[in-house]
C-alpha cells in the first residue's frame, strides 16, 4: 500500500469538493437561466445572404450576416411571441453577436455557422452588439431587433 499524505488526502479531496460545485454550478445555472451552447449548422454560402423569412406567424428564420462594421440584416422586425432561428456568419473577420437581455452570446465566423434559437415575448427593441474585437469601427457595430406588440411587420 502506498502511504498518502494526510495533507494531500486533504487537498485533493478539497479540490475534488470545489469541481463538483463548479460542475453543479454550471448545470444549475444552465437550467434556471436556459442558457443553450449554439450549434453548429454545416456551411453553405447561401447563408451569407442576409434574409428575415417568415416561416409562420410567430415563427422566423434569420440569416444574419456580420461584417466590418454591421449586422445585415441590421433591422429585425417581429411580433412579440416571435421564436426566431438566428443563423449567423461573417464575411471577413471574428465578430461577436450579443443580445444581452436575452442571454445571446454567439461568435460570427467566416465560414462557418452558428444558430441559436430566441423567443421574443415581451415588445421592445433588443440590441445586438459586437463584443469581439473587430477592428476601428467595432465599438459602432450594432443592430437591433424591435419586436412590435401587435402581429405582422418584416423589413428587408
Ligand atoms: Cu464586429 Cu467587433
Amino acid at each position: 500500500m502506498i502511504k498518502v499524505d494526510p495533507t494531500e488526502k486533504k487537498i485533493v479531496f478539497s479540490t475534488m469538493l470545489l469541481m463538483s460545485v463548479f460542475v453543479f454550478s454550471i448545470l444549475y445555472a444552465k437550467e434556471k437561466y436556459r442558457s443553450d451552447v449554439p450549434e453548429c449548422v454545416p456551411y453553405n454560402a447561401a447563408y451569407l445572404q442576409p434574409k428575415i423569412d417568415t416561416l409562420d406567424d410567430h415563427l422566423y428564420r434569420v440569416f444574419a450576416v456580420a461584417s466590418m462594421w454591421q449586422f445585415e440584416p441590421s433591422d429585425i422586425k417581429i411580433p412579440a411571441g416571435s421564436e426566431v432561428d438566428i443563423y449567423l456568419s461573417s464575411k471577413d473577420v471574428v465578430h461577436g453577436f450579443n443580445i444581452a437581455e436575452k442571454n445571446v452570446n454567439m461568435m460570427a465566423v467566416y465560414g462557418s455557422i452558428n444558430k441559436t434559437t430566441v423567443k421574443f415575448d415581451k415588445p421592445g427593441v433588443y440590441t445586438i452588439t459586437c463584443h469581439e474585437y473587430c477592428g476601428a469601427g467595432h465599438q459602432f457595430m450594432e443592430g437591433k431587433i424591435v419586436v412590435t406588440a401587435s402581429s405582422i411587420t418584416k423589413t428587408k
